[in-house]
């Protein structure tokens, strides 16, 4: 197990865009540890999901989870994920508004308007292809998670900058209202 440093906003290797994958380093040590490292250090850190740019490596790879995560109980769960060299497409045009927070962006949150049906093509570790359909909240880290590989962070999708809050204004101002909206949305969506 090894839990790896997040690098926070400002760190250049964040800028990046990440580059893809091959086959044969897919199955290299090096690369199967860093997938390693990345679940180690996103459930050390209690994030639904991370880049290996957040931990320094500016490749195509991002793991992603949600089980019980006390930093949101109104996400659906995901089971833990793999995704190299992943592409991302919108099914249509319907958005909506999810209150985002970042490991690299500690103690900032923003409402980011994301897709809420999107397709989404990638290799898992041990570079079987997957094509699936992603949809709601899920849909959404998914997005986030994609965004870090191209070198965005939500801070660039924040289109109003009058909803950044710290943790401790969106738990006291922002959460139940949120929280009421999404849920109602998850409800309604499924995901
Ligand atoms: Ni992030």
């Amino acid at each position: 197990m090894a839990v790896r440093t997040i690098a926070t906003v400002g760190h250049p290797v964040l800028r990046e865009a990440a580059r893809t994958i091959g086959e044969d380093e897919l199955a290299s040590p090096a690369l199967q540890q860093l997938v390693d490292d990345l679940i180690d250090t996103m459930r050390a850190a209690a994030g639904a999901g991370l880049a290996a740019n957040q931990v320094g490596e500016p490749v195509r790879v991002a793991v992603i989870e949600v089980a019980d995560n006390p930093r949101y109980p109104y996400k659906p769960r995901i089971p833990l994920t793999v995704v190299v060299n992943p592409v991302l497409t919108p099914l249509d045009d319907e958005m909506v508004a999810i209150n985002e927070g970042c490991l690299s962006v500690p103690d900032l949150r923003g409402e980011v308007q994301r897709h809420v049906n999107v397709r989404v093509q990638y290799l898992d570790r041990f570079g079987v292809a997957h094509d699936e359909v992603k949809r709601g909240l899920t849909a959404g880290t998914f997005q986030h998670e994609c965004d870090h590989l191209d070198g965005v962070l939500f801070l660039d999708r924040v289109q109003d900058p009058t909803t950044f809050t710290t943790w401790e204004q969106f738990e006291r101002h922002h959460r139940a209202a949120f929280v009421a909206r999404i849920t109602a949305f998850v409800d309604r969506v499924g995901s």
